[in-house]
């Protein structure tokens, strides 16, 4: 059987859904493709851009992203990352879906949280934009800024991926 080609898109910004998007690309083999929004990064005036992503995210106030290097249409399985942002997914997620045309590829997503929310709003939000469904979803809460038995659930979900392709 051959393998899908798989391509990872994810954003994170203090780097917990990059751990888990790096894993599950070794798992399954795929290309990463990290989305960069300079709006929130991290470092001088982090504090300030943390609250900036709070506010616009309630807004819906969607930001300028970097042009991907990855075309999404070269590959047949693609998995969305992103942290919970609000209860819905990162604005630089929502500003990929909302420029993107519909996927031929098998969509799958994953998410970290700090566990205020309730993940299928956010995994909801993803599919509506992007007009398809999102079958396969992974959400991991973390704990005191770790993500718990990362590894194992990043395995189980890469084998569902996998016996469902
Ligand atoms: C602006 C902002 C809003 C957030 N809102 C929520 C939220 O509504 N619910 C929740 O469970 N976690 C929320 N979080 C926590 C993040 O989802 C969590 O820390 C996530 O693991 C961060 O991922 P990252 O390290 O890849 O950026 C928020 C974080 C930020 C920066």
């Amino acid at each position: 059987m051959t393998r899908s080609k798989t391509l990872i898109i994810f954003f994170s910004r203090t780097g917990r859904t990059r751990r888990l998007a790096q894993r599950l690309a070794q798992l399954l083999g795929a290309d990463v493709e990290e989305i960069e929004c300079p709006r929130y990064r991290l470092g001088l005036f982090g504090w300030w851009r943390y609250l900036r992503a709070g506010f616009n995210s309630v807004q819906g106030n969607v930001p300028r992203i970097k042009d991907l290097q990855k075309n999404p249409a070269d590959y047949d399985r693609i998995l969305l990352g992103t942290p919970i942002w609000t209860s819905y997914p990162s604005l630089p997620i929502r500003a990929f879906l909302k420029d993107t045309p519909k996927l031929s590829a098998n969509v799958a997503a994953f998410l970290t949280y700090g566990g205020q929310s309730e993940p299928d709003k956010a995994f909801n939000m993803m599919a509506d934009m992007l007009g398809q469904p999102i079958k396969h979803r992974l959400a991991i809460k973390t704990e005191d800024g770790k993500l718990p038995d990362m590894d194992a659930k990043a395995a189980r979900f890469a084998n569902i991926l996998e016996s469902a392709a």
